[in-house]
């Protein structure tokens, strides 16, 4: 059901949200930001890293919460690449399609990615183990082609390396992968326009 509809059906899961303590994490940013509508997005970060992605439910949530027209979460949420209305899958890898990066190979990387795993950008591996999406500038333009495994950001790429990395990253349990990935840097300031 799309959003639009659930505007005049609200959803049915009031008992739902009392008990998850999910929604108690996007209470607490609510609450923190006095629940002004200018934190639509810190408020979107939290409910995204609580649940994973933004489903309809959430999102109709939040813009209850922030006396927001659901339609202008539903658009913030779309609007942004760092945010997902999908679930995901155990691992997540962006790879940077900013002018740096696109000049340094990034695309060859997205189709040796593909090849190698069978997805496109914005899809999720069969098995959901990996989901691939694209950015437009991560700020790390000084170390293009960049791209981020599981929220490590790792320059220099190249697809060889991307294939290399990503497979030792799948091998990996979830809740150690994060600390595998073997070129990790730090993400500079200043994304390229
Ligand atoms: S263009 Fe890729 S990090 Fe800026």
């Amino acid at each position: 059901m799309s959003i639009a509809n659930k505007q005049k059906n609200p959803p049915a899961k009031v008992e739902e949200v009392r008990t998850d303590p999910r929604y108690k994490l996007v209470d607490r940013t609510l609450k923190r930001f006095h629940y002004q509508q200018d934190a639509l997005i810190e408020v979107l970060h939290t409910a995204q890293e609580a649940f994973g992605f933004l489903d309809d439910d959430l999102m109709i949530y939040i813009a209850r919460a922030l006396k927001l027209p659901q339609s202008w979460v539903y658009g913030v949420a779309t609007f942004y690449h760092f945010f997902s209305l999908e679930p995901q899958g155990e691992h997540t890898c962006v790879v940077c399609m900013g002018t740096a990066c696109y000049v340094k190979r990034a695309a060859e990387i997205i189709a040796t990615v593909q090849d190698e795993f069978g997805i496109a950008p914005g899809e999720t591996t069969a098995d959901g183990k990996l989901s691939l999406a694209t950015a437009r500038c991560l700020g790390s333009c000084g170390l293009a082609p960049v791209m981020v495994i599981d929220n490590q950001v790792l320059g220099k790429e190249t697809p060889d390396t991307a294939i290399t990395q990503l497979r030792e990253v799948i091998a990996t349990p979830a809740a150690t992968a994060a600390t595998s990935a073997a070129t990790t840097v730090e993400p500079q300031e200043g994304p390229q326009p």
